[in-house]
Formats: structure tokens, sequence, C-alpha cells
């Protein structure tokens, strides 16, 4: 068996490697899926035999359809974990078995440490009430209940009292911005705040991970948006653990903090958005990814570079005039010991401060552009890079120069890093791209 290919050495974590079969798996994990498969059919036990040979599921047809083949990760606590593939790629069969609906044909599902082969009918009641929880698509509202008798319903099965499951569902709608709407019924409400409704169900349970299966798929595109941003309020003010099925490429990289590619059953890359864009494990995955929009998805942390020249703000004038002259350039980034940023200076204003005779450069230092945080998209990027000769300066939270943007390295971030290797992908539009946009370039 193969592991699904992941993210480059130097940015694997422990948590991207499922957890040692034999011990506990790590705290920080929510979610293990190791060695999994579901084959539906009637010789699942040969197909899995063959499927383990390396067979595809096109070879092993006529003894089944496999569903999920050797699917191995594990997903972080408080992390949304997208799976996305085309339709049939095995997502749904996947988040099935997340919680215990459907059996894996063989491998393991563990949540919060917890075997699911190794519990009964009643303790995976228990583990589905305490730990996990599904939102689906088509929102499986109940007609003639009003919003907030629908939100708190699974915990009406769990027999939670009627003050307490009304209490919590309450507080799940507005939660989800349904504050005020709890007493009218599903078929006065749009669309998306029915799918709101389906989400604050989920949230009044409150369990850790949350299932979310093409949830967002029947909304229209702003609506869509818009709880998307709502789920990722919601996923930072609460911490939940979310894994979130989808086939759309951009939802996928806007939400998720790892994306698992899968394709005719099996896991082809897990990866941030950032390395699955500019490390695609095969063609596959870089053929589904050359239509993003580069510029939304890769950030300012990952194409920064080291600044040419840093001068202190307490030198003087010969020194940063001689910094400028040997690193070839017109000005430099100013900052003091706690490397935070003040500034920059400029190469005339420091020979004139060294004629004159002055000590220090503090008073030289001019604002020049503003800076970026290292999670600012390329895309907001573009205008303070066309409105310098200098690189955009990245600062951190605390002010502090963590590297800097050069207008060539944004241009450059633009064209898909690993260029495929087949002849079957048109990147002709790319350099064009860079070309057109390099008009605005000093
Ligand atoms: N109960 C079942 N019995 C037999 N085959 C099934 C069953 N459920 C799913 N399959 C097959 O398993 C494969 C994976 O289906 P699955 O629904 O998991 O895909 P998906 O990625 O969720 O697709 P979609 O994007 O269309 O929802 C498909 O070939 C499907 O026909
Ligand atoms: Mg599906």
């Amino acid at each position: 068996m193969t592991a699904p290919s992941t993210t480059p050495p130097d940015t694997t974590t422990a948590a991207d490697r499922p957890s040692s079969p034999t011990g506990p798996p790590p705290s920080d994990v929510a979610v293990s899926v190791r060695d999994v498969y579901k084959v539906f059919g009637r010789r699942p036990v040969e197909a899995i035999r063959r499927l383990e040979q390396g067979a595809s599921r096109d070879d092993v047809k006529v003894l089944g359809t496999a569903a999920v083949i050797d699917a191995s990760f594990d997903v972080r606590r408080g992390e949304i974990f997208v799976v996305m593939g085309l339709s049939g790629s095995g997502k749904s069969t996947l988040i099935r078995m997340l919680n215990g609906l459907w059996k894996p044909t063989s491998g393991h599902v563990l949540v919060g440490g917890t075997d699911l082969a190794a519990t009964d009918a009643k303790q995976l009641r228990a583990l589905r009430r305490r730990s996990v929880s599904m939102v689906f698509q088509h929102f499986a509202l109940l007609p003639h209940r009003t919003v907030l008798d629908n939100a708190a319903y699974p915990l009406e099965i769990q027999g939670v009292a009627k003050a307490e499951r009304r209490e919590k569902a309450r507080r799940a709608l507005d939660l989800v911005g349904l504050g005020g709407w709890e007493d009218s019924l599903p078929s006065q409400l749009s669309g998306g705040m029915r799918q709101r409704v389906g989400l604050a169900r989920a949230l009044a349970a409150d369990t850790d991970v949350l299932l979310m299966d093409e949830a967002f798929s029947a909304l229209d595109p702003l609506i869509r948006r818009e709880m998307q941003e709502q789920l990722l309020d919601l996923q930072q003010r609460l911490g939940k653990t979310i894994v979130f099925i989808t086939h759309d490429l951009n939802e996928a990289m806007h939400l998720g903090d790892r994306i698992a590619v899968m394709r005719d059953g099996r896991i082809v890359q897990i990866g941030t958005a950032e390395q699955i864009l500019s490390d695609p494990a095969n063609d596959y995955v870089a053929q589904f990814v050359a239509d993003v929009d580069r510029t939304r998805v890769l950030t300012a942390s990952s194409v920064m570079v080291r600044p040419a020249v840093v001068v202190p703000v307490s030198g003087g004038p010969r020194q940063a005039s001689r910094a400028m002259r040997e690193a070839q350039v017109s000005a430099a980034y100013v900052v003091d010991r706690q490397r935070v940023l003040h500034g920059i200076v400029r190469d005339d204003d420091a020979v004139a401060a060294l004629r004159a005779g002055k000590e220090t450069i503090g008073d030289l230092v001019h604002d020049g552009v503003a800076p970026v945080s290292p999670d600012t998209p390329l895309a907001e990027i573009f205008a303070p890079a066309a409105e310098s000769s200098l690189p955009v300066p990245v600062t951190d939270a605390d002010g502090r120069l963590v590297g800097v943007v050069p207008r060539v390295t944004l241009l450059e971030a633009m064209v898909p890093a690993d260029q495929p290797r087949t002849g079957e992908i048109d990147l002709g539009t790319a350099p064009d791209a860079v070309a057109s946009t390099e008009g605005g370039a000093a």
C-alpha cells in the first residue's frame, strides 16, 4: 500500500501522518482514518486484495465498486479539513464512515481516540450524540415545526429536557444570525436561512466535530459566499473541528486549513491550499488547480523574501549609505533592535546627512510603502507594489519586519509552479497574464 502523497518534507508535521497504529493518537487529533477501504459489491475482500497491489477502481469493477481506497489521514482538532474531488470520487462514502453511519470494509476510523469498529450500537449512538454531528446539503428540516424546534430536534431525540434544549437551540440560532426567527416555519425562510437552521441544528448538539457534506452546494453563489464567511467566523469563535466536503475548488481553497484531493476513490494529495497550488502531487492535481485564482490563495508569507538592505534606526548615515551602495539599491528599510519596522531611508538623504556631519539617520526615516501582514492575499499586494519602487514590506502582529515582497516575485507567483509534463494542459494564458500585469511595473 502506498501512503497518499502529501506535503514536502520540510512542512510535514506529525499530524500530516496517520498516528502510529499501535499507540493512542496524539491528543491534537480529532479524527483518525487508517487504511480505510469501502467496497460495495459481492467480492469486497478479493477486490481489496487487488487494490492493495495497486489495481484501480476500474480494474476491480467486476468484484465490486471501490468507493474509498486505502484512505489514511488525521484531522487535527480545530481545523477545517476539506475533502475535494469530482462527483463519484468517494467523498460522501468517506464522510459517512467518519460518524459510523457506514462501516469500512477494512481499516479503522478513530474519533477522539475511540475506534468505531470496537463500539457497540449503544456506544456508537452516544459517540454520535457527544462527538460528531452532520450538516446535509438538503436541509432536512421538518416543515411543520418552527425554526426553534427544528434546531432543537436532535436534542429532543436525545431526550434533553425541553427548557434546556430550547435554550441551546436559541443560542445556536443566535450564532448563525437567526435570532428573532425562532417562531417562523421553514417555508417562511430563504434557502440560505434554511441552511443556517441546518447549521444551528448541528451547533446546538455542541459536538466537537462537524461533518458537512456539500452543505453549501445548493445555495446560490452570493449566499454561498456568505455562509462560507459565517462558517470561518464560527470556527474561529468555537474552535470546532470541521470536515467539509465539496467539489468546488475555490470553496475548498477558501475554507480548508488542509485539503485532501480524491480521485476515483483514492486520496491523491493532502496539503494546504498553498502546498497543493505550488507543489501538486501529480498532473491530475496540477490540472485540477490550473484555473484557481492564485492571487487569492497565495499569501505574502508564501512568496516573501529576505530584504536586501536593512539598517538600524540607531545607525549612522555612513553605515546606511554604504549598505545601499553595496546592495545597489536606492532605499533601505529601517528597523530598531527588535526588528520593528520604522520606515525607509533614501540614499540621497543618507548622503546629504553624511555631508552635513549628522550622527544618526533617525530623522531621515520616511513612512515608505505601507506594510502588509503575512496572511495578506497576493491580490491585495498588487496595488501597493505598483506604487513603490521598493519591495512591499511584510510585518508581523508586533510590527516586526519578517520579509519583503518584490514586484517580480509577485508576478512570478502567478505562474503555476509545476509545469505539467504532459501536453494535455494548456498553460498558454499564464505568461500573457504576467506580461499584461507587468505594464504596471516601473
Ligand atoms: N450504497 C452504495 N452502493 C453501491 N455503490 C455506491 C453506494 N454509494 C456510493 N456508491 C458508489 O461509490 C462511488 C463513490 O460515491 P460517493 O457518493 O462517495 O461519491 P461522491 O464523491 O460523494 O460524489 P458526489 O460528488 O456526486 O456526491 C460511486 O461510484 C458510487 O456510485
Ligand atoms: Mg457526495
